[in-house]
C-alpha cells in the first residue's frame, strides 16, 4: 500500500460516495479502511468535506449521469471558490480515461478500481499541490495489457490491499454483521453490450487460502453473513502451485475462462491440485462455523454443475438463494449478447438447481430493447421469466455503451417508447410472479437475518413502497431478509429493544405477502422452543 499521510495542518476529512455494485461497495469499504489508517476522518456532509470521493458506475448511461451531475455540482462549488479536492474513482474514470480530466478541470484526481491501492497517494498529491502534474493524480490501467507482467504486479498491490483490511464495525448493515468478501476480480465473458471487463480487467482468481482467512477474520469481528464476489461465481477456480508471490505464498492467478470448464479442461491443470467454486464452497462452509449465512453473487447460467449444487445441498449455512441473470428469453437475442447460453440451457440449470435444493429462490437480471429485439423476441422473455418463477428481477432498459461490442456493430434501433413499455410490462409481470412466490411462504417460519428498523414503519407508512399497508402498523417494524433473500418485516414486541434484534437470526412465523414483502411476527421464545418445523426453512430460509 502507499505510504503517505495526510499533510499537516490540512483538514483530513473525506466525503465518499459510492454507486454500482457491492464490487464497488466493498471497494469503498477498503478505500475507507486504507485512508482512516493514515489519519483521514469521514464525514456524511459534502459541504464539511475537504476531499470528495465519487467511487463510480459506468454499467449504463443512467449510473454514469449520476457520477456526472456529482461532477457538475461541485464544479459549481470550485467556481465559487471552495477549496475541495475532487476525485472520481472506480468504473467511470477506468472507461473515460485521461480525457476525463482534461475535459472536467474541477477533477483533481482519477482512480480506476484496478489501482485503488494508489489512491492516499494521488489525495495526497493533490492536497500538497495544486500544481502536480497529470500522471501524479491520475492511477488508470487503461492500455495495460490483460496478462502482462505491469498487470501482474498490479494484482499484487490489489490483493495486499483485500488482505489490509481491517473490521470497520460501522460499516455494513445490521450493525457490521454482514459482510463481503472477493473471490474473483474482473471478467472475461464480454457480453456484447456490457463495459465490465473493460473497466475491471481480466478474470483474477484469489487464492483460496487468502479467501478462506479472510472470511475468518470477518468472523471473528463478528460477521455472521458471508456474500463471497465475483461477476462469475461459479467460474471460480484455482490451480495450486502455479502463481507463488514474493512471499512464498499462494498469488492471484489468472482464469482460464469458460475453457476450463468445456471436454478436456485446460491445459495448465493437468497434474495440479484444483480448487473449484464447489471446493471453495465447501472450505468456508466447514472452515469457518461461525459464518451463518453463506452467498454468493453473481452466478454465470454456463457452466455451473451439480457439485455446485451438491455442496449447496450438503450444506446447510449454505443460502438457498441464487441470483443468476437470464438477461434475454429469446435464443436469437442471447446470440447477439455473446452470453453463450441458450434457453434451454437456462432452463435446464433452473430446473436442476430446485431438484437439489427444493425451496431455493432465483433472482435475475433482464435486458429489454437490446438491438434487433422484437416482440417475439420480448414475449419468449416474458415466457421465461414466468417460467422460471423468480422471485424478482432487476430489469433495465439496454443502454449501448461505448467501447462495448455491441456499440460498435450493432444499432440502438429499438425506440426509447417501446424500451420503456417492455420495461413497464415485465417489471408487471414479474410483481404478479413475485406475490404467488412470496404468498407460499404465508403460514410458514423463516429465518430472518434482521438489517434494520424499517423506514416504512418510522414514516408511518407500513410498507406502501413495497406494496403492502397495514393500518394498524406498530411504531417499529424491524425488517431483513431470509435465506433465499427475501425481504421480511415484523413488529418489534413490546418491551423490546431494536438495538437487541440488529444482526441477529430470528425465527418469524409469516402472516401475509405482497411482491416484494414478506410481513409476519417475531416467533416468542416459547413458540421458539416448540417442535421445529419440518421443512428446510429453519437453515436455508
Ligand atoms: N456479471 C453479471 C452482471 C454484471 S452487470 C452477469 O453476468 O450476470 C449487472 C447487470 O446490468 C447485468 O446483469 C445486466 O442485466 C445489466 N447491464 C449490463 N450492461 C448493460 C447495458 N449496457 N444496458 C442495460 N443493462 C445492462
Ligand atoms: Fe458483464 Fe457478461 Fe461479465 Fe456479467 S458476465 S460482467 S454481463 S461481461
Ligand atoms: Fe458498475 Fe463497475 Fe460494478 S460498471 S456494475 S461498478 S463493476
Amino acid at each position: 500500500m502507499a505510504e503517505s499521510s495526510p499533510p499537516s495542518g490540512l483538514s483530513r476529512r473525506v466525503f465518499l460516495e459510492t454507486f454500482g455494485c457491492q464490487m464497488n461497495e466493498l471497494d469503498s469499504e477498503l478505500v475507507r479502511g486504507q485512508l482512516a489508517a493514515l489519519g483521514y476522518s469521514f464525514t456524511d456532509d459534502p459541504h464539511a468535506a475537504d476531499v470528495m470521493l465519487y467511487n463510480t458506475c459506468a454499467v449504463r448511461e443512467q449510473a454514469e449521469n449520476k457520477a456526472f451531475s456529482r461532477v457538475g455540482r461541485v464544479g459549481v462549488w470550485k467556481e465559487q471558490g471552495r477549496k475541495v479536492v475532487l476525485g472520481v474513482i472506480g468504473c467511470v474514470p477506468e472507461r473515460e480515461g485521461e480525457a476525463m480530466i482534461r475535459k472536467y478541470p474541477q477533477i483533481d484526481l482519477l482512480c480506476g478500481p484496478g489501482e485503488l491501492d494508489r489512491l492516499p497517494l494521488l489525495i495526497d498529491n493533490a492536497l500538497r499541490t495544486e500544481a502536480a502534474s497529470l500522471a501524479d493524480r491520475v492511477a488508470l490501467q487503461g492500455n495495460t495489457t490483460r496478462r502482462s507482467a505491469a498487470y501482474e504486479a498490479a494484482q499484487d498491490n490489489l490483493e495486499a490491499l483485500d488482505l489490509s483490511r481491517a473490521f470497520d464495525p460501522d460499516r455494513a448493515a445490521a450493525g457490521g454483521r454482514s459482510a463481503y468478501v472477493r473471490i474473483t476480480r474482473g471478467c472475461n465473458k464480454f457480453c456484447s453490450y456490457c463495459v465490465v471487463p473493460n473497466t475491471r480487467g481480466p478474470e483474477i482468481h484469489r487464492p483460496p487460502d487468502a479467501i478462506v482467512d479472510e472470511c475468518k477474520r470477518m468472523a471473528d469481528g463478528g460477521v455472521i453473513e458471508v456474500t463471497l464476489l465475483g461477476q462469475t461465481v461459479n467460474h471460480y477456480r484455482y490451480v495450486h502451485g502455479l502463481s507463488v508471490g514474493a512471499d512464498g505464498r499462494e498469488a492471484p492467478q489468472f482464469g482460464p475462462g469458460g475453457g476450463a470448464f468445456r471436454a478436456g479442461g485446460s491445459e495448465p491443470d493437468v497434474g495440479h491440485r484444483v480448487t473449484t467454486f464447489a471446493d471453495l464452497l465447501n472450505r468456508i462452509h466447514d472452515e469457518v462455523p461461525s459464518i451463518r449465512r453463506l452467498r454468493f453473487v453473481t452466478s454465470y447460467p454456463r457452466d455451473f454443475g451439480d457439485d455446485i449444487l451438491q455442496v449447496m445441498a450438503e450444506c446447510p449455512r449454505i443460502c438457498r438463494y441464487l441470483h443468476l441473470p437470464a438477461q434475454s428469453g429469446s435464443n436469437r437475442i442471447l446470440k447477439l449478447m455473446n452470453r453463450g447460453y441458450t434457453v434451454e440451457d437456462y432452463l435446464d440449470l433452473a430446473r436442476r438447481a430446485r431438484r437439489y435444493l427444493p425451496d431455493v429462490s432465483l433472482a435475475g437480471d433482464f435486458i429489454v430493447g437490446f438491438s434487433s429485439e422484437t416482440e417475439e423476441d420480448f414475449e419468449q422473455t416474458r415466457q421465461l421469466l414466468r417460467q422460471v418463477r423468480f422471485k424478482n428481477s432487476f430489469i433495465f432498459k439496454y443502454s449501448p455503451r461505448p467501447g462495448t461490442a455491441a456499440f460498435d456493430r450493432m444499432p440502438d434501433d429499438v425506440p426509447d417508447e417501446v424500451k420503456r413499455r417492455r420495461n413497464n410490462e415485465l417489471l408487471a409481470l414479474q410483481a404478479e410472479v413475485s406475490a404467488a412466490v412470496h404468498g407460499e411462504y404465508v403460514g410458514r417460519t423463516v429465518e430472518v437475518f434482521v438489517e434494520q428498523v424499517s423506514e416504512k414503519a418510522r414514516k408511518g407508512g407500513g410498507g406502501v413502497e413495497l406494496g403492502w399497508t397495514r393500518p394498524d402498523s406498530a411504531e417499529r417494524q424491524m425488517s431483513g431478509r431470509t435465506g433465499g433473500d427475501l425481504i421480511t418485516v415484523f413488529d418489534l414486541p413490546d418491551g423490546m429493544r431494536p438495538e437487541g434484534l440488529l444482526g441477529q437470526i430470528v425465527p418469524v412465523r409469516v402472516e401475509a405477502a405482497a411482491p416484494l414483502l414478506l410481513v409476519g411476527s417475531l416467533l416468542s421464545p416459547t413458540e421458539r422452543a416448540g417442535p421445529m418445523p419440518l421443512s428446510g426453512d429453519r437453515t436455508g430460509q
